[in-house]
């Protein structure tokens, strides 16, 4: 297995390309069984979960063709990937795939809408958290599914088709808005979802399904009503920006210092992630479509931040603000509200001499005046890039086993850190 071997090498200054979001291109994909015609889909990011996606949807019969690098695209640009369905030819998602990725448990939702049927392994949990789907089940119960839990599997059965209802989340869900939202494109009448998830993933997914002929209206806003329709078309659609990598090397830049541009990404994505690196002492410029990130010799000031549902703080960004609090001038907060087990960061921080203190789901960062690197290990997706941020200002080496939960979600991630001065190495084991 690879490993990533960091040293610290000052500031980083230049321009760092962002990619098309990861938790956007997944729901996308899985867009393209509710139509038998051709979704193109632009701007799509090279991650493993993305190629563990498509083997899931030729499993059910979809098409894909990777088109070619196009004249004056560099290899860190998006891929246009064209998906077509034009038979679905079998409506389970088998354990071994769906265990690998938990997203590919979204296809239960455009398989039961255009089949009437859908046999999903359960996803499981991962480390971050059990990971249920009860508001899964109860959304598409609620469309009219009939749905049974049977040896590990969801057998949802609409034999005469979704009808469309109002219903509204106990909890705001992401994937089970996505969900909700693709199945009722094509129910019978008209369907209101409350507390409905804000997060740009799910406008992106939105506009995407309008593209292709759907009724949906409300995206971005708690209530999104959909009107449904008989048949979806094919569409060309991009891939929004990931707010998330956004996020990630913004901190990275202001934890090493440094004057770093973040190209291809509009700022009003990560509104929030911004104005708490603003409290941290970071100075911010929102360009048209760019994010300068500059901290040149001012201390990084301590914040107190809880991760929140879309528009608040995002989960995803909680262990990298958590990096960069290591160095922080005073004591920092941060508290986990959405998974039950998103600290398993602080013991590997740990281990560079950061002073953690754990209280249930909050933690309480005080900052030191250095770290050194040691050999740490990733233990989920986002936890991995914290090791990296810390790692940018390590005394020494900084060696991050598992880096396949980084492959995962960041694409050409050393690349991308190299092309602007840090000191990162992959070594293959
Ligand atoms: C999406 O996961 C993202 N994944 C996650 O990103 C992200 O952390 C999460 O949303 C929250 O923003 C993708 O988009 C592929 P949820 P999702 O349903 O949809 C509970 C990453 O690093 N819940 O919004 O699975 C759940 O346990 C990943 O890219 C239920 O109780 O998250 C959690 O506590 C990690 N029952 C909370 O809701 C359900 O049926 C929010 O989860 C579903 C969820």
């Amino acid at each position: 297995m690879d490993r990533i071997i960091v040293r610290a090498n000052g500031e980083l200054n230049g321009s760092i390309p962002i990619s098309g979001a990861k938790n956007a291109a997944l729901p996308l994909m899985i867009a393209s069984l509710l139509t038998s015609k051709k979704l193109v889909l632009e701007n799509v990011p090279r991650l493993a979960d993305v190629a563990s996606l498509m083997r899931i949807l030729s499993n059910h019969g979809t098409d894909h063709q990777i088109k070619g690098k196009q004249p004056g695209q560099s290899e860190l640009s998006g891929q246009t990937i064209v998906f077509k369905a034009k038979n679905i030819v079998d409506t389970t998602a088998p354990y071994e795939l769906v265990s690998k990725m938990r997203a590919s448990f979204w296809v239960i939702g455009p398989l039961l809408a255009r089949m009437g049927e859908a046999r999903v392994s359960l996803p499981g949990g991962c480390a971050i958290g059990t990971r249920p789907v009860d508001l899964f089940i109860e959304s598409l119960e609620a469309l009219g599914a009939e749905i049974s839990i049977e040896n590990g599997y969801a057998l949802a059965k609409a034999p005469e088709g979704l009808k469309g209802t109002t219903y509204r989340f106990p909890k705001v869900s992401v994937g089970a808005t996505h969900v909700m939202m693709m199945a009722a494109t094509l129910a019978k009448g008209t369907t209101v979802i409350n507390n409905a998830a804000r997060e740009p993933e799910v406008v992106n997914l939105a506009e995407c399904l309008n593209a292709m002929g759907a009724k949906v209206s409300g995206q971005g806003t708690r209530t999104i009503t959909i009107e449904g329709v008989k048949k979806l078309h094919g569409a060309t659609h991009r891939v929004v920006a990931d707010r998330i990598e956004a996020g990630t090397y913004a901190m990275a830049a202001a934890m090493a210092g440094g004057d770093v541009t973040l190209t291809d990404v509009e700022s009003g994505l990560l509104k929030t992630t911004l104005d708490v690196l603003e409290q941290a002492g970071i100075t911010i410029e929102k360009g048209e479509n760019s994010i300068r990130i500059m901290r040149k010799g001012t201390p990084i000031l301590p914040v107190k931040v809880s991760t929140e549902p879309h528009p608040g703080f995002p989960t995803d960004c909680q262990a990298q603000l958590m990096a960069l609090m290591l160095k922080a001038e005073g004591i920092s907060e941060i508290t986990e509200t959405i998974f039950e087990n998103r600290f398993m960061h602080v013991s590997e921080l740990a281990r560079l001499g950061a002073k953690i203190a754990l209280d249930g789901q909050k933690a309480t960062i005080t900052g030191v005046d250095s770290l050194a690197g040691a050999p740490v290990m990733a233990t989920d997706l986002r936890a991995s890039v914290s090791l990296v941020i810390a790692g940018l200002v390590a005394s020494g080496e900084t060696e991050i086993h598992r880096v396949y939960h980084l492959d995962r979600g960041f694409e050409s991630l050393e690349e991308k850190l190299r092309n602007v001065g840090a000191n990162i190495e992959r070594v293959s084991e």
